[in-house]
Order: structure tokens, then sequence, then C-alpha cells
């Protein structure tokens, strides 16, 4: 099993592969799910021995952090990490709201929701166009102190939003979108993070499944935003991960995984999942030690995106 992560300038470490639990609960954000389901995805996971559970006041609007609380009553606290985040505010249209008073209820309010009385990281989900970053970051920074988080964590931060928020080094952590398909992040994004010791988590990190070799080139239209050229290229891409996968007697989504894993400017990767066997599957990915030179080719091979 892969070694433990540290998380920022935190006291917080976990897995390398956690569980993104947008789909436990998450009925605002997709059609079609089922409660019984988020409750075996969570399951799965603590089973596995993934640490981290990724979740969000979004997620279900609540519904995502409550059957997370309601499952882990029946595990040991100490054994896993606890990631939510807040910002949208429900009375007012659920736009992004991080003044310091909103911030420190919803700390409060998603202890509740999850049933403990620490969160081990905690994000302020997206910025609004108001409040000072410091100051929001201040807010959580005195929940760390009060003993009610462990980490701070922004998302969806812009590079210059991020600096601002990160202006007393208090910033443990970043969540953002990126993956093989989706690497805007490496250009000036990673080399601030490793300077100040800030984690960090890719959201999407399987591109919504298409890295998990299910699709095929005639479902290019679930993936609209890639050009037809793109999506070529990346199941032309994915055809050559499938050598790769084979001779670990892995799957496709596994390796991807895997490489994630391998990256030093990743964290933690966290891919959702909608049924636990999807989970079970994925935790795997933590016992695959893809070698130096397929880490290159696999990089080499989505380069442009
Ligand atoms: N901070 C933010 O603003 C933000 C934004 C988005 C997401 N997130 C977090 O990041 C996490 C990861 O992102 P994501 O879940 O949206 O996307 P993702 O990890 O790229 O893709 C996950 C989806 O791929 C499919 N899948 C996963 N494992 C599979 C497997 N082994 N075989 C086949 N299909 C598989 C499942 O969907 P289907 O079965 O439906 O195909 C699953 O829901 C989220 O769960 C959430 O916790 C954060």
């Amino acid at each position: 099993m892969a070694q433990r992560i540290k998380i920022g300038k935190s006291t917080v470490t976990t897995t390398p592969l956690g569980l993104g639990t947008n789909k436990v609960g998450g009925h605002n954000l997709f059609d079609g799910l089922k409660d019984e389901d988020g409750v075996e995805v969570v399951k799965a996971a603590l089973e596995d021995g993934i640490s981290l559970l990724d979740t969000a006041y979004m997620y279900g609007l609540g519904k995502s952090e409550e059957i997370i609380g309601n499952v882990t009553q029946d595990y040991d606290r100490s054994k896993f990490v606890i990631a939510t985040k807040a910002a949208q505010d429900p009375n007012n249209d659920l736009k992004p709201n991080n003044d310091p008073k909103f911030l420190k209820k919803s700390v409060d309010d998603a202890l509740q929701r999850l049933q403990t009385d620490y969160i081990d990281i905690f994000y302020i989900h997206f910025p609004d166009d108001k409040t000072p970053k410091a100051e929001a970051v201040q807010a959580l920074a005195e929940e760390k102190k009060a003993g009610k988080i462990k980490a701070i964590g922004v998302s969806n931060f812009s590079l210059d939003q991020i600096k601002e928020a990160n202006a007393d080094n208090q910033v443990d952590i970043v969540e953002d979108n990126y993956s093989l398909v989706h690497r805007e992040a490496e250009k000036e994004e990673f080399p601030y993070l490793k300077e100040h010791q800030i984690s960090f988590v890719p959201y999407f990190p399987l591109s919504s499944g298409l890295l998990t070799g299910k699709y095929t080139p005639a479902d290019n239209s679930k993936f609209s935003r890639f050009s037809s050229k793109q999506y070529t290229a990346i199941m032309a891409a994915l055809e050559k991960v499938k050598a790769i996968a084979v001779a670990h007697q892995a799957t496709v989504a596994q390796t991807i995984l895997a490489w994630y894993i391998k990256n030093q400017n990743i964290s933690v990767v966290i891919p959702g999942a909608r049924v636990a066997d999807q989970v079970h599957s994925n935790a795997q990915a933590m016992d695959i030690t893809i070698s130096d030179d397929e880490f290159k080719q696999i990089d080499q091979l989505f380069k442009q995106f």
C-alpha cells in the first residue's frame, strides 16, 4: 500500500488516492443517482483503506455530507480524513459568499451534517467578488485555532487569488480542475504551490469518466468541450495507455490513476464514483507502480492538452 501524504503545512495525512463524492447525494448536479448507491460508495472507500473523502455543501445541498456523516459513524474517526467545501450561499441563489461570518457558520453547519467534531480539510469552494481573500482565509485560520478544522483549502481561485489568499502563508491545499487532458495548472500554478508548500488536488481527474477508456469514438457528443480532432487524439492516446495497462494487469483507469499518484505535483487524486464497484477498482491503483519510462510515455501521449 502506498505511503501517506502530508497536506500542506498541516498535521493532516492521507492515502494518495481519495474518493470524490459529488455523485454521493448530489441530486442537484446529476440525474438518476440513488442514495443507497451513495452509501455503498462511501462504505467501499472506507473498507478499501481509502482515507480521504472529498465532499461539499454543494453536493446535494448538504445531502452528500449527511450521507457521509451517517456512514462514518460505524468507522474509527482517526482512520479517515474528511474534506468539505462551502461558499454557495443558500440565502442568495447559491452565489459565492466568502464573508468571514458566513464561512464560520458554514463550518458549524458542515460539522453537524457530518456528525463529527472536526473537519480535516475545509475549502472555500469558490471565490466571491467582494471579500478580501486573506480575510476569508483568516476566518478559517481562527476555526483551525479553535480545533474545528485542521487544514485550510481554496478551490477555483485564480493564481492571483491564491496568492492573495496565501498572503500570511496559511493556505495548505488547493483543489482545481486538472487532468491529463486539462493541463493548464502546470504552467504557473504548480511552481507557486510547490514553492509555498501547498498541496494540490485535481478535480475531474478521469475527465468525468472519459479517461477510464470506457467510451468509444462514437461518444464525442457526450464530451462536447473537445473538438472532434481533440477527441480522436484522446481515443488514440487511450489505446496506447491500454498497452501499458495490460503489462500491469490493470485497467486503463487504474493506470491513469497510478500516473497521478506518481506525479510529484499532485498530492491526492480523488476519482468520483457512481457505484461501489468503481471504488473497489479505483482503489487498486494504489497497488500499481508504473515505471519512470511509463510515466513519461503517458505524459507525452497527452502533452498537447
Ligand atoms: N472543487 C470543485 O469545484 C470540484 C468540481 C468538480 C468535482 N470536484 C470533486 O472532484 C471529484 C472528482 O471529480 P468527478 O467525480 O466530477 O470526475 P472524475 O473523477 O473525473 O470522474 C468520475 C466519474 O467517472 C466514472 N468512473 C469513475 N471510476 C470509474 C471506473 N473505474 N470505471 C468506469 N467509470 C468510472 C463515474 O461516472 P459514471 O459512472 O457516471 O460514468 C464517476 O462518477 C468529485 O467527485 C468531487 O468530489 C470538485
